[in-house]
């Protein structure tokens, strides 16, 4: 009988650029107080990168790290997969800036624009690839550089966002790895968090950056995503036959601590259980779960055996889970 294969986490790694904007830089350019951000949000902090520092340096800084704890070089690497939607060209993709920049040509490697969720969605898809036996070592990238597509007067959008880049480095398995992964997507909201301009859309020539700028309705995208990120919670559980309390560690999306707490709540599950970055990191989209997973290792936190539930819900709208066995 031929053993089962799962994609199991060989490594992780992140990184943050050193630029630190806080709460109070911002409220000397925007009407806004820090008092507000950290009420509504969780966030004091946010990481921004350097005039020049694109998508794929980030991502090559985490891929580097995730490498090393992985113990794997370029010349392994079977694919590669990077979730974002701040690239730094149109093409070719940033996955494919970062094979060069690793040194790893010619294994298969692509993005994935799934706004925040784009780290789950390209999990999902390297899971796909090692269980079906197409790849054994696959590299994941969640990497962004959102700060570059905000309308900094706009303070119901600027005080959300970061940049930074986390990576996992997977590799086939005979031991529990991922569980199940679980993606939805509803692109009828997709006006209630989007930059309504593109190539083929067209930019408008005489707004500031072309009309590139993250348009959001808040409070709805609030609601939707406390219902989504419940439901999805709920189907991951019960897909695997499991109780909230069987969970070690709950790694959310880090866009707002009170979505994280709702989510917690709904899983019984004490704060401390939970991994929270998004005091420091802000929104970082799809960098966000990858960075607060490897902060969470690398504090010794997150031990080898225990299971994880990794969630995230963003633009499109998309959302999705991965439980697996870290
Ligand atoms: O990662 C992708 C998914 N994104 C999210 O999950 C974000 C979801 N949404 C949120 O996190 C929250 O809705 C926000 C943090 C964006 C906003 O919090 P809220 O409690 O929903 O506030 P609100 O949008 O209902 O605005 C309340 C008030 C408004 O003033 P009035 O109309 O009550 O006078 C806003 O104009 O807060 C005002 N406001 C601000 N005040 C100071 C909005 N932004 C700011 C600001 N500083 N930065």
């Amino acid at each position: 009988m031929t053993q089962q294969v799962f994609a199991r986490i060989a490594g992780t790694g992140s990184y943050l650029p050193s630029k630190v904007l806080t709460n109070d830089d911002l409220a000397r350019f925007v009407d806004t107080s820090d008092e507000w951000i950290s009420a509504r949000t969780g966030i004091r902090q946010r990481h921004v990168a350097a005039e020049g520092e694109t998508t794929c340096d980030l991502a090559y800084h985490a891929a580097t790290r995730a490498m090393e704890a992985a113990g794997v070089t370029a010349d392994e690497l079977d694919l590669i997969v990077v979730g974002t939607t701040t690239p730094d060209l149109i093409f070719p993709s940033t996955a494919c800036l970062l094979q060069a920049r690793l040194g790893a040509s010619g294994c298969g490697a692509f993005d994935v624009n799934a706004a925040c969720s784009g780290f789950i969605y390209g999990l999902t898809v390297a899971d796909k690839f090692i269980r079906g036996g197409n790849a054994r070592t696959a590299l994941v990238v969640g990497s962004e550089t959102l700060t570059r597509m905000l309308d900094w007067s706009d303070r119901s959008t600027c005080v959300l966002f970061g940049d930074g880049a986390g990576a996992v480095v997977l590799k086939a398995d005979h031991e529990t790895g991922i569980l199940s992964t679980h993606l939805h997507a509803d692109g009828a909201k997709k006006e209630l968090l989007w930059n309504p301009v593109g190539v083929s859309a067209g930019f408008k020539p005489g707004e500031p950056n072309a009309g590139v700028r993250v348009l959001m309705t808040g409070n709805e995208v609030f609601k939707h995503a406390v219902k989504a990120l419940d439901s999805v919670v709920e189907e991951t559980l019960e897909a695997n036959g499991l109780d909230r309390h069987d969970i070690d560690w709950l790694i959310p999306h880090q866009a707002n601590l009170r979505i994280i707490e709702a989510t917690a709540k709904r899983l019984d599950m004490p704060m401390d259980r939970v991994i929270v970055t998004v005091d420091r990191h802000g929104n970082t989209s799809s960098g966000s779960v990858p960075l607060a997973l490897d902060e969470a290792i690398r504090s010794g936190r997150v031990q080898r055996g225990q299971l994880l539930l990794l969630e995230a819900f963003g633009g499109g709208f998309t959302w999705g889970s991965a439980l697996l066995r870290y």
